[in-house]
């Protein structure tokens, strides 16, 4: 059996490809099994960034509706205890992670890119929230960062009054970093993994996590913590050189 997450080392990214193109990439509990061993492994924590991308014409066709359609209350719980926790790894893994996005990105499969730091898309990609007309609601922590990254109307527009929408709206909507021409997805998002790999590791690890804990803390908090996060990387040798060093460029040294 094929391997229902590919994972593969490219540059300093390690990239994790849903890989289950013949059902669309559907999000069955095992693909969610795979992504957590996956961001589990040595490849991915040794990594500087993760890549998300799906095979072949889609990133994902959401969650996978045979299984949800047998599930009864008790089956549900259990899922949130084994598998239904990888969106909250992804949003809380320690280096940023990119969803790289083509063709059709629905249901647990936005959810899946919302919990990604960057999302960049091609023209090729269709954005979609169907699970109120399935009679459920997003509860892979889509409905909460939807609010935080668009407002709460127009993400009760988009989960209510819209079926579907196109790149071109998801960008004006802040939810994409970038959109490309049609098969530009993956690389774009490697040439951001480089970017950030550039960075000092600990810093662009800590800020992430800033961004994160201060949407959602009072000010005192967020002032508490960035004052905390600041002390500790001021001491790293990564600060210490890079602000010596310019110091020494403005003495001419
Ligand atoms: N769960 C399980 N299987 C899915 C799936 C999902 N979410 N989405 C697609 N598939 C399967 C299809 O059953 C089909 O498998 P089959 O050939 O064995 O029947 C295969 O993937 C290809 O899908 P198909 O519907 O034939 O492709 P299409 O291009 O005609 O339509 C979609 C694409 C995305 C419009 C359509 O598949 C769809 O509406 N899927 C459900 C989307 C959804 O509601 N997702 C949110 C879940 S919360």
């Amino acid at each position: 059996m094929p391997d229902l997450v590919e994972l593969r080392r490219e540059g300093s990214a390690c990239v994790l490809v849903l890989n289950r193109p013949e059902k669309l990439n559907a999000i069955s509990a095992a693909v969610e099994r795979e992504l957590l061993d996956a961001l589990d492994s040595e490849e991915a924590r040794s990594s500087r960034c993760i890549v998300l991308s799906g095979a072949g014409r889609a990133f994902s066709a959401g969650a996978d509706l045979n299984e949800i359609s047998r599930q009864d209350p008790d089956g549900i719980a259990a899922y949130y205890r084994e598998t239904g926790d990888v969106y909250e790894r992804v949003a809380a893994f320690p280096q940023p992670v990119i969803a790289a996005i083509h063709g059709y990105c629905l249901g647990g499969a936005l959810e899946l890119a919302l919990a990604a730091d960057f999302r960049v898309a091609d023209e090729t990609a269709v954005f979609g929230l169907p699970e109120v007309a399935l009679g459920i609601l997003p509860s892979s922590g889509g409905t909460h960062r939807l609010v935080r990254i668009a407002g709460p109307a127009r993400a009760k527009e988009l989960m209510l009054l819209r079926e579907r929408f196109d790149a071109g709206e998801a960008l004006r909507l802040g939810l994409l970093t970038e959109l490309v021409e049609e098969g530009k997805a993956l690389s774009c998002a490697l040439e951001l993994a480089e970017r950030i790999a550039a960075l000092p590791p600990l810093a662009v690890s800590v800020t992430k996590q800033a961004a994160d804990l201060l949407a959602e803390s009072s000010r005192e908090t967020g002032v508490a913590f960035e004052r905390i996060a600041y002390g500790m990387l001021a001491q790293t040798n990564e600060a210490r050189e890079a602000t010596q060093a310019f110091a020494r460029r403005k003495r001419g040294g």
